[in-house]
């Protein structure tokens, strides 16, 4: 389920829009592309990974909020990412989705979605703190590494779950994950 009124939201000027650059990106993945794409329009690139491009409203016709969002658009015709993101957002606990940037909105077809600006750089202890805890919770992170974490009030939190988050199964896990496992302190 969608929030209410949430301070980020694509409005119809940007739902139009990201519609449009997606169907352009044609699975090509370059930043340079990725930031000619939206020359003429008030996005500015200030992020690419394997498979999104990630853009801020300079005006706050898109975005509802001037510089203060981003929305994440597939350049690729797989969104898997974007579906998996929103799968993790909206199924998983909350003691893990805390440690999230949460997402405010999303296409239907989710080739596009919005959340939160938040930058900043994670150092090598808050990434293994951020691992841990999600294991203390159950779920064994995957793609845990500093492009994906950004800081929220001194507090490591992910801007890219898009990623597997597998379920440990405490009862099942085999004795060499036990023995993995016992190195970030955890008893099983
Ligand atoms: N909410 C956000 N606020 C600030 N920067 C972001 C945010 N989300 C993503 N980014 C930046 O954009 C980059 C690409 O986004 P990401 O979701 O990691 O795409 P991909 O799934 O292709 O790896 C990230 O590494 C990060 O630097
Ligand atoms: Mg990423």
């Amino acid at each position: 389920m969608k929030p209410e009124n949430p301070m980020c939201h694509a409005t119809d000027e940007g739902i139009e829009l990201f519609e449009q650059l997606h169907e352009k990106f044609q699975n090509r993945s370059d930043d340079n592309y990725a930031r000619q794409l939206a020359e003429d329009t008030p996005l500015r690139l200030i992020g690419s990974g394997d498979y999104r491009a990630v853009y801020l409203d300079e005006n706050g016709d898109l975005l509802n909020e001037k510089d203060a969002c981003v929305v994440k658009i597939h350049k690729g015709t797989n969104v898997n990412e974007n579906l998996n993101e929103i799968s993790n957002w909206t199924k998983l606990p909350k003691e893990v989705t805390e440690k999230f940037i949460p997402i405010t909105d999303w296409g239907e077809n989710s080739k596009w979605l919005v959340m939160p600006y938040i930058t900043g750089e994670p150092t090598k202890k808050q990434l293994f703190e951020l691992e841990k805890h999600f294991l203390e919770n159950g779920y064994d992170a995957q793609d845990i590494k500093k492009e994906n974490v950004s800081i929220f009030q001194g507090d490591p939190i992910m801007n890219d779950y898009g990623g597997v988050f597998r379920k440990v199964d405490f009862e099942s896990v085999s004795l060499k994950e036990r023995i993995e496992l016992k190195k970030w302190g955890l008893d099983l």
